[in-house]
């Protein structure tokens, strides 16, 4: 599948304009973004991270990595997903940094989003929907997630028995056995729980363009 999301993410680069602030979301596909925008680091203005792995990324390349609260709205999101249904509503998370990807995709004009075509399902939840949740709200949040979906969340853990902490220094339930027949319900339901900071699934604001590797542009 490699070679599907190497060719996504050079064609997102026909969305690339000089002397943008262009912001970039995290994952593998992503990474070969982030490379293609290395080839000339100075074309654009810099690039605003959604994630620590993505910046370490972005500034190997000599990309200079930007502040949100000091750019304003960007005209570019480029992303990654897990899912992507043919609403183009997706899951992301599955890297954890889905916080700071949401925000990022709000704050831009286009959301591009970059995939294999492994990623495309007719309805989303096959992929376990990722919950980002303040640490003392886990069991909280999982109990009420239980009962509103009847899907079974998991606490996302590493090797080591040690459990996954995001970027913001929170932690991750992987709901499981879903069938998302309306993405935009669930996401405002379980955005309601109080401990959560934010869920995976985007259909409030979904992508406005699909690439999926070596398959024409998906627009609406
Ligand atoms: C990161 O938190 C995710 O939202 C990624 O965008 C998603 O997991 C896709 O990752 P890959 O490009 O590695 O498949």
């Amino acid at each position: 599948m490699s070679e599907a999301k190497r060719l996504a993410a050079e064609k997102a680069m026909d969305h690339v304009e000089d002397g943008m602030v262009v912001g970039v979301g995290t994952g593998s596909t992503v990474a070969y973004f982030i490379d293609a925008l290395g080839r000339d680091p100075t074309r654009i203005k810099g690039a605003v991270s959604s994630s620590e792995q993505s910046t370490a990324r972005l500034k190997a390349h000599g990309i200079e990595v930007l502040d949100l609260n000091h750019t304003g709205p960007l005209s570019l999101y480029v992303d990654g997903a897990d899912e992507c249904d043919p609403r183009r509503h997706l899951i992301k998370g599955g890297g954890a940094a889905l916080t700071r990807e949401k925000i990022i995709a709000e704050a831009s004009e286009r959301f591009v989003c970059i995939i294999d075509a492994s990623k495309q399902v007719e309805v989303l939840g096959r992929f376990p929907l990722p919950v980002e949740v303040i640490p003392m709200a886990r069991s909280l949040v999982a109990r009420q997630i239980t009962t509103m979906t009847g899907g079974q969340p998991v606490f996302r853990m590493q090797a080591g028995d040690k459990a996954v902490i995001t970027d913001n220094g929170n932690v991750i339930l992987d709901i499981h056995h879903l069938s998302i027949t309306d993405p935009k319900a669930l996401e405002m339901a379980i955005n309601q729980i109080p401990g959560v900071v934010s869920v995976g699934l985007f259909a409030r604001r979904p992508a406005d363009v699909v690439i999926v590797g070596g398959e024409p542009p998906q627009v609406p």
